[in-house]
């Protein structure tokens, strides 16, 4: 029998749909380590609760929505486990056992924690629940035993936290958590189609979901070289939002791209109606997938909950583990 390499966690959170910024980001890379690890991949929606506990009417349907992304994207549900956090109040036990013996000071002075307390300042975030958002975040991870975790740059703190959280309980108690490692999606960058980082709040993104049609057209948008008027101007390709595009869709063309427009001998129109090919042609399956899930009214649903049985049975037995080390096993 074929022995997988080891298990795997991560999550995102339901806030909405996902474009191929996230897709570069971190979903097409589960969608390989699927075949070669344990995956367990799951929905934060306790986390979407830290920074919006307000209003929570849209929650339900980006959970749904996100699903249909991961397997629109090829994440398979015969390969890996797709679940629900707040399915498995499980995370929620191991979630308060490390709240008492995590240091204030250890979350306080997590850097992403001063970050959002400035960016956020519409929100009241100033809450118990989250400051102990990477506490939440390692009882997703520990509670699997999760060796490797697949995660951007930014969750790298809320990674060496949830190590230095498996380390004191072991020390403390016996040793019962691994600790998990990074595994770090390499940066594909896309920006916007404005030029920007691409990002829901600026309006310039590519959705996961977009159609071809809807594709052709926000290409067709993008921005280029500004200086380049007429055709036969030499482009500054290191300048323009088209071809960073090519970079990623298109990588057996970019070196001639780059030529082409460095020497005026192509014009913009041209190489985006050649972007756009190349776009659609690598987002169809992903397109067609999705058609087929949505002709399924039950599949997420169903998806959702065989992934949660699996989960729930490793949940348990780790908590079994937990209390045993902790000798709260009293009843
Ligand atoms: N904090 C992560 C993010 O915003 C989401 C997340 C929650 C997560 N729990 C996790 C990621 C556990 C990896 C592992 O992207
Ligand atoms: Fe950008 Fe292509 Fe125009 Fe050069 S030719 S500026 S790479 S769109």
């Amino acid at each position: 029998m074929f022995v997988k390499k080891g298990t795997i966690l991560s999550g995102m959170r339901p806030t909405g749909a996902l474009h191929l910024g996230n897709y570069f980001g971190a979903l097409e890379n589960w969608v390989k380590l699927q075949n070669d690890y344990d995956c367990y991949f799951f929905v934060a929606d306790w986390h979407a609760l830290t920074t919006g506990y307000e209003d929570t009417t849209q929650i339900k349907n980006n959970i749904n929505d996100l699903v249909i992304d991961w397997i629109s994207a090829g994440l398979d549900p015969d390969k890996c486990n797709i679940f629900l956090q707040s399915s498995i109040r499980e995370h929620a036990e191991l979630h308060l056992l490390f709240s008492m013996t995590t240091p204030l000071s250890w979350l306080l002075r997590c850097p992403t924690y001063k970050d959002q307390l400035n960016q956020l300042k519409d929100k009241n975030i100033t809450t118990y629940g989250f400051l102990g958002y990477p506490c939440l975040q390692a009882s997703d991870i520990l509670i699997y035993k999760a060796g490797f975790v697949p995660v951007g740059e930014d969750q790298l703190p809320h990674l060496e936290l949830t190590r230095e959280i498996a380390r004191r309980f072991n020390h403390i108690f016996s040793e019962v958590f691994p600790e998990p490692e990074a595994i770090l999606t390499k940066a594909k960058v896309l920006p916007g189609i404005d030029g920007r980082k691409m990002s829901k709040s600026y309006d310039n993104t590519i959705a996961l979901s977009d159609s071809p049609q809807d594709v052709i057209n926000k290409v067709k948008l993008m921005v280029t070289d500004p200086a380049r008027i007429r055709k036969d101007d030499p482009g500054h390709p290191d300048v323009c939002t088209v071809f960073s595009f090519h970079k990623v869709f298109n990588e057996g063309e970019v070196a001639e791209i780059e030529e082409m427009c460095k020497g005026g001998k192509i014009g913009c129109v041209q190489c985006k109606k050649n972007l756009a090919n190349k776009m659609t042609e690598y987002l169809e399956p992903i397109y067609e997938r999705r058609q087929e899930v949505l002709k399924k009214p039950d599949l997420i649903k169903e998806i959702i909950h065989k992934g949660n049985e699996n989960a729930r049975k490793v949940a348990q037995k780790t908590m079994e583990d937990v209390r045993r080390a902790m000798k709260i096993d009293y009843m």
